[in-house]
């Protein structure tokens, strides 16, 4: 296994770049064609330490400017999963990715799902019901796009299920290997005590990542995260031998991200593991430990050691 060669700026060699400043000087560094998945969760223009509240139609045109660089270097067969949430203004919401739909569709993406990442935790709000989800709007840029369903299968709820009658009466029902994970995710948001929490206000879970790593990309792949905050996309890229590009505008948000890498080649970061259970106090045995993360790139094959 050889370390992590994470640069700041691209270099076809390199296994991570991570670029501190405006993503679309990264961006304008990088070939036509180069990414297989851009995973992304843009600021949300809600005023957090990492902005400035934006006019809607300013954040919109800057969002554009965004989302064509990334269409310009997506591949033919690739992907891109914009996660968002809702624009609040005066109590009254609005939902992203209704607003930034038009911006993919004018682009020629076709959308393939619109994932809702559901989750437990968050501001208990007193004039509506609580946000408990937001939305991961997954594109392609054609209709020849990568999808590996067998590496991202789920248990089956009733695995010893068979057909009770016709041809295949006596066979299981359901695929052995598990079956597709739907577009409804429940997945724990990173909060206070999530092992994976750092200072980032809105940090991706890492197994959130995961699953759209696995399923839209092979191994030795290229995967673009445009606004990295502390770098989670990279942790899941990382683990699954893709390589990385990341830009974030917070030099103290890069610093984390490095430093998350620098643990995980150590064999040091923990992450809550994708098949663990969303706590239940009724089954705690249920749930499972913290998984530590060994990552890096054998010399002669991209692959994964844990
Ligand atoms: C919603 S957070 C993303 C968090 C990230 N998914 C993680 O797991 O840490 C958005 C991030 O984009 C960064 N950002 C905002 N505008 C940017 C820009 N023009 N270029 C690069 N990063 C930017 C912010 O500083 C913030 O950390």
């Amino acid at each position: 296994m050889s370390p992590i060669r994470l640069v700041d700026r691209y270099a076809p060699d390199a296994d991570a770049v991570f670029h501190t400043g405006d993503c679309l000087d990264l961006l304008a560094a990088l070939p036509d064609g180069l990414v297989q998945l851009v995973v992304t969760s843009p600021p949300y223009n809600l005023g957090k330490p990492y902005e400035s509240r934006l006019d809607l139609s300013a954040y919109l045109k800057q969002q554009q400017r965004v989302i064509a660089e990334c269409v310009r270097v997506l591949h033919p067969r690739g992907s891109i999963c914009w996660e968002v949430g809702n624009f609040v203004d005066d109590g009254e919401i609005l939902p992203l990715d209704i607003a930034l739909y038009p911006i993919f569709a004018a682009q020629g993406l076709h959308l393939r799902n619109r994932i809702i990442w559901h989750y437990g935790h968050g501001l208990h709000a007193s004039r509506r019901f609580s946000g408990r989800y937001e939305v991961i709007l997954w594109f392609t840029r054609s209709d020849d796009y990568v999808f590996n369903l067998d590496a991202v299968r789920v248990p089956q709820r009733y695995p010893h299920k068979k057909y009770f009658k016709g041809p295949r009466k006596g066979e299981l029902s359901g695929n052995p290997l598990g079956k597709n994970p739907s577009d409804v995710w429940e997945i724990p948001n990173v909060k206070a005590n999530h092992v994976e929490k750092t200072i980032h206000p809105c940090q991706f879970p890492v197994e959130l990542v995961e699953r759209l790593v696995l399923a839209l990309t092979q191994a030795g792949d290229w995967v673009l995260d445009p606004f990295m905050g502390v770098g989670s996309t990279a942790i899941a890229a990382l683990m699954h031998g893709r390589k990385v590009l990341g830009a974030e505008l917070m030099p103290e948000y890069v610093s984390i991200a490095r430093e998350r890498v620098r643990l995980a080649e150590e064999g040091r970061l923990r992450i809550r593991p994708m098949d663990r259970a969303v706590y239940d106090p009724n089954a705690p045995a249920r749930s499972a430990p913290p998984r530590i993360v060994q990552i890096g790139f054998k010399q002669q094959e991209l692959s994964l050691t844990e």
